[in-house]
């Protein structure tokens, strides 16, 4: 039986990883080919061998989402090794600037440091922000996906392909307490870039849409299963549904996004959450 994406070409960035990994995966399982591209293309590269260890094709490419020229690379890359481009999902970001995926050391630093401010000078861990880091938070998650969706269109309009476009903001687009204030910022602006480019691909054909995750089980919110038993009761409590999501509840929402019977969707953003967020 022919796959939900059959035949059709996937760029992933992020794709080394967490909820990138798990969309490039589901992809190729619905019978995409697929560009696997990350900044750790150790990691893109594990993504690809696992693709092509279940018969299906992916290519692996080192990106910065933050160049210009690494994004026309890779959207190129589809088109030379795979002759096309239907479908880009840009799963590429950082949730503050040190953050490196896999490495939990910094993430701790962050959180403690900013806890033990807010709790002893209250509103200065907001005016002592550095300036710096918040250019870097939204330098990938929010130029990186600019400059993504930039490069594939271009190649889709080449070709005049109608094809479909994912980004990926978070619940911190809309809701406050979700994450650092220059990761906030950046998905609230992802989710606007999302709707102002629907607008402008929509007489074109290309659908652009956003998926808007709670809280998924990645290297991103790791430090969540540091806590204790009691806190991450309290913490699951939160969630209707009681657990965090798994990458492949994100990559499934993708998977419909970009599929046929997505057709009238554009402009739209979905929040597989739990219940976390409700509107
Ligand atoms: N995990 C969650 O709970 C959650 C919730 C909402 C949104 N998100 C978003 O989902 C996306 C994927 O995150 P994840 O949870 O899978 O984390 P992750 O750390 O597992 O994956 C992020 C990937 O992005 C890559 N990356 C980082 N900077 C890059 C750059 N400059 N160029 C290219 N690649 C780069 C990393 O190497 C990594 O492979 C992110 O945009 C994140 O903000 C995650």
């Amino acid at each position: 039986m022919a796959g939900r994406l059959q035949d059709k070409v996937t760029v992933v960035t992020g794709a080394g990883n967490g909820i990138g990994r798990a969309t490039a995966l589901r992809f190729a399982e619905e019978g995409s080919s697929v560009i696997v591209a990350d900044i750790q293309i150790d990691k893109a590269d594990e993504t690809v061998q696992i693709i092509e260890d279940n018969g299906g094709n992916a290519k692996s490419i080192s990106v910065d989402v933050t160049s210009g020229a690494d994004n026309d690379a890779m959207a190129e890359l589809a088109v030379s090794q795979f002759g096309g481009l239907d479908c880009l999902v840009t799963a590429a970001g950082i949730s503050h600037a040190n953050y490196v995926s896999g490495d939990i050391e910094p993430d701790i630093k962050s959180i403690v440091e900013n806890r033990a401010t807010y709790l002893e000078r209250p509103g200065w861990e907001f005016v002592e922000a550095d300036p710096d880091s918040f250019d870097k938070v939204l330098n990938v998650n929010l130029k990186g996906t600019l400059l993504g969706m930039q490069s594939c269109a271009a190649q889709m309009l080449e070709s005049g392909t109608r094809g479909s476009i994912v980004t990926i903001a978070s619940i911190a687009a809309k809701h406050p307490d979700a994450g650092p204030v220059a990761y906030t910022v950046s998905k609230a602006g992802v989710w606007m870039l999302t709707k102002k480019v629907a607008r402008m691909l929509g007489p074109v054909g290309i659908r652009v849409n956003s998926i808007g995750p709670g809280f998924i089980k990645t290297h991103m919110t790791a430090v969540i299963d540091l806590m204790d038993e009691s806190e991450a009761v309290a913490f699951n409590e939160m969630i209707p549904l009681g657990r965090r999501g798994e990458p492949v509840d994100i990559a499934n929402a993708a998977l419909f996004l970009c599929s046929d019977e997505a057709s009238y969707f554009t402009g739209e953003i979905l929040h597989p959450d739990g219940g976390f967020f409700t509107e």
